[in-house]
């Protein structure tokens, strides 16, 4: 009555099936044995290390194939942190295989792609280590190889980087075949940042080095061995989180990271990222829910090495930090973004180390068509591309400058400061702005495309009306709001010093502001401890304050340098800011003011900011974004309209949106606003705010009105509706990089479902929501509804019309 035995090859595959099932969730091999293959495929297998918390196998990149790769396998992202194969992605089917001669890379067709290579002695077993590192071993448990010794471009806890040794940044944040940076301990003892000859691997300029190399000046004067005790011998990155290069004997030459963030309790990470910087990052292993993904860390002195690349980076040949024609600004993050000047564009949006080119016809050299009065200059204050002057003139005035350049049609642009003025030309190379550069660039712009000659009052009346963009350094907002807000309470407090005799509501009206210690704010953070996020010059810390009789939890903002400003202005500023109520607006508590401190104190928003809230791994419900784009809407109309001197805001935009306990948007960062005099309504100023959420007129000779804060909010608002950001490179079809063109396509061709794929909730009202951001950004600003009507228009309480397309306004000023 026994059932037979099954026969043996059915077994087999049910073996096999089950192990297939179970293996692309927890895979627990100890020891990779001799001959298992891994294959490339979506969800593939790949062997763990004993905790789980590495993994190397295949990783998907993008469309373009499969990257033969170690990752961090516990976190979301599975950070990546070294590859084999990355000058060439396989594709699906490709294979790794442990033979005894070492880790081989087959492509589809069966052709060696990369190999391990281990000459002499046969491999035993391989082994995914708890540390990161994929190690090769011999019978004796020697290791024969070690991913370790052949870094990409990261650093784990645990590794070092011996003499010789480099990591290779990657080509761009999603192409990981190298780019263009080395970062390399040299034989000689120095450790170096190198630009490289792309694509060719020589180095090219240096940009940092720790000047630890065993240098011929010291050989001839110390005995040899002191000379190599002062020579870089290795980069330790230790179990503390403490990146350091050490001498041979030991001593600690240069302490690049000391962060002290305990191995076992967060996942940590060092990389040469794509900008040319080398950034340290921890991810907390327990599952913290305020944490979202991988956190700079950041040093008392520096948070990156090098600090600014936008400024570091100046090379004779070569583009700089950025492509050819376009410039570099550090931003609040700390991070480098490439912008073209006005009147060019980038040549590959999706590659922005393109560079830009001109995007209106150069001038004619030639005599008989002199068209001259056809351009004019934009003036970018603190703006400079360094190393492409071919003619300079000293002891001059900037008319002289402008006409020497108008009249020569080699000459793109001018650069002046305190009488010196320098020729460029194309191409520009090592853009830059920074406050430190002083002076000013002038850039020669066509204003006219018409062939037809100007009149003489004519090209008078455009001497008068030329553009001028002061300063758009301020796209880098941070440096000028700490500069701004820091001066302002500066001033503040010394006017509060002289006239003490007076009563504080004599002239701060219904301010109630406090003043605290430096010492009771050190306290309050705990020694600075908590750091909440990180601006150019300031550092925002987490603490615990006792004031109105309670205990209340702060956000701290640390100022770390103070630049005197225009304080009038300013005095002003700190004053209205101090003054807005809202419960939309996040609240300036008080400020501390002694010796070289200066801190303000802000309530504490326990839910983050917008941008990673929006952006992060959850996507938050329909219903919970469109309250808080309500919220920012009304906090808008208040300052607006409701407060008793009109403020704008001028840098709308996700970062700068708190959220507090319940989700309620809360508006920050008035660093950037600009108030309006009760009987003004518009104003002509510098460029304020952030790309992207930057309304035209900035960028023309237009007045500025609260209409610019209305076509940030609507780019925000298309961001609240999409969930996305808006631009974003990583799409299926190039209409879809610029969220607001995309929007407006969608909505003429009656597709709106496509911006929000799979919500439904979201599908039912979104067309409302849409056609009051496509008011918002019409590029007229006269078109753009007030704060009040958009919120009307939210609320239902007033319908929305049938908006136009917002670029149908072609401004031909
Ligand atoms: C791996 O194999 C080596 C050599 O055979 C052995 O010494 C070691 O204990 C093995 N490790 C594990 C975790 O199985
Ligand atoms: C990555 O960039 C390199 C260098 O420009 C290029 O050759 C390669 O095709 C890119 N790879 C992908 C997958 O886009
Ligand atoms: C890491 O290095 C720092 C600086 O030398 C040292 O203070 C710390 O104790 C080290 N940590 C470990 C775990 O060795």
């Amino acid at each position: 009555m026994a059932l037979p035995p099954p026969p043996p090859y059915i077994i087999y595959f049910f073996l096999l099936f089950i192990m297939l099932i179970c293996s692309s969730t927890a895979q627990t091999q100890r020891n990779i044995s001799l001959g298992s293959p891994l294959t490339a495929a979506k969800n593939g297998l790949f062997w763990e290390s004993p905790s789980g918390d590495f993994a190397f196998g295949f990783q998907q990149i993008g469309k373009g194939g499969f990257l033969l790769a170690i990752w961090f396998n516990k976190i979301p992202e599975r950070t990546i942190v070294w590859s084999a194969n990355r000058e060439n992605l396989v594709q699906e089917g490709s294979k790794v295989e442990l033979t005894k001669l070492g880790l081989v890379l087959e492509d589809s067709k069966g052709n060696q792609i990369w190999a391990s290579g281990i000459s002499g002695i046969d491999v035993a077993y391989g082994a995914m280590l708890d540390t990161g590192n994929l190690v090769l071993a011999n019978n004796n448990s020697a290791n024969l190889w070690e991913s370790f010794n052949k870094p990409t471009d990261t650093l784990l806890v645990g590794q070092t980087l011996s003499q010789n040794m480099k990591l290779v940044a990657r080509y761009s944040e999603t192409n990981y075949s190298s780019g263009r940076y080395h970062f390399i301990l040299q034989s000689d003892g120095n450790l170096v940042l190198y630009t490289r000859t792309f694509p060719l691997d020589t180095p090219n300029f240096p940009y940092w080095e720790s000047s630890t190399q065993n240098s011929g000046f010291q050989l001839i004067f110390n005995q040899s061995e002191s000379s190599t005790q002062n020579s870089g011998f290795q980069l330790i990155f230790n179990q503390s989180g403490y990146i350091y290069l050490e001498a041979k004997n030991g001593t600690i030459l240069d302490m690049l990271t000391s962060n002290n963030n305990a191995a076992q309790d967060f996942y940590q990470r060092a990389i040469l990222e794509y900008d040319g910087v080398l950034r340290q990052y921890v991810y907390p292993k327990k599952n913290d829910r305020s944490s979202s993904g991988w956190n700079m860390t950041w040093t008392q002195s520096s948070t990156s090495i090098p600090s600014n690349i936008c400024l570091a980076i100046r090379e004779g040949r070569g583009s700089g930090a950025c492509g050819y024609n376009s410039y570099c600004v550090l931003g609040n993050d700390q991070r480098p973004s490439c912008h073209c000047p006005n009147s060019y564009t980038f040549i590959d949006p999706s590659d922005k180390m393109k560079g830009c080119k001109q995007a209106f016809e150069a001038q004619s050299c030639d005599e008989d068509s002199r068209d001259a009065d056809d351009f004019d200059f934009i003036s970018m204050e603190n703006t400079d591309w360094p190393e492409t002057d071919y003619e300079k003139f000293q002891m001059v005035n900037e008319d002289f400058c402008r006409r020497a350049c108008l009249g020569d049609c080699f000459c793109v642009l001018v650069f002046f400061r305190d009488g010196r003025c320098w020729k460029k030309g194309h191409p520009l190379s090592n853009g830059r702005v920074d406050p430190s550069l002083g002076g000013k660039a002038l850039i020669k712009i066509r204003i006219n495309n018409s062939t037809l000659k100007t009149g003489g009052t004519n090209s008078k009346k455009k001497d008068q009306s030329t553009l001028v963009l002061v300063g758009s350094v301020l796209l880098s907002s941070s440096v000028f709001m700490n500069v701004l807000l820091a001066a302002a309470i500066f001033v503040l407090f010394r006017f509060r010093q002289k006239s003490k005799v007076i009563k504080q509501n004599q002239f701060l009206p219904d301010m109630n502001l406090q003043t605290f210690t430096y010492a009771k704010l050190e306290k309050a953070t705990n020694g600075f401890k908590e750091l909440l996020g990180r601006g150019s010059f300031a550092g925002v810390f987490k603490g615990v304050l006792s004031f109105d009789n309670c205990e209340c939890l702060v956000a701290v903002k640390k100022l770390e340098h103070m630049v005197k400003e225009n304080e009038q202005e300013f005095k002003a500023e700190v004053i209205t800011i101090g003054c807005t109520n809202h419960k939309n607006l996040v609240r300036l508590i008080g400020f501390c003011n002694e010796g070289m401190h200066r801190l303000l104190i802000y309530e504490y928003m326990s839910n983050g900011s917008l941008a990673s809230f929006l952006f992060g791994q959850l996507k938050p419900k329909w219903h919970q974004r469109m309250h808080i784009a309500l919220g920012i809407a009304r906090g808008l109309f208040y300052l607006h309209e409701e407060c008793s001197t009109q403020i704008l805001h001028c840098d709308i935009k996700p970062q700068n949106i708190l959220l507090d306990d319940s989700y309620t948007a809360r508006i920050s960062d008035f660093g950037l606003a600009k108030i309006l005099k009760p009987d003004q309504t518009r104003t002509t100023t510098g460029i304020r705010g952030t790309k992207g959420y930057v309304a035209p007129e900035w960028f023309r000779n237009m007045p500025v009105t609260v209409k610019v804060d209305v076509y940030s909010y609507g780019i925000l608002l298309l961001e609240l509706i999409c969930c996305r950001k808006n631009v974003e490179e990583d799409v299926k079809d190039d209409a879809q990089i610029i969220l607001a063109d995309w929007a407006y396509d969608c909505y003429a061709d009656g597709k709106l479902d496509f911006l929000v794929e799979n919500d439904d909730e979201a599908s039912q009202d979104m067309e409302k929501y849409v056609m009051v951001a496509l008011w918002c950004i019409q590029e007229d600003p006269l078109l753009r509804p007030t704060m009040k009507k958009v919120t009307l228009m939210l609320e239902g309480t007033i319908e929305v019309s049938v908006p136009p397309d917002p670029t149908s306004f072609i401004s031909s000023i």
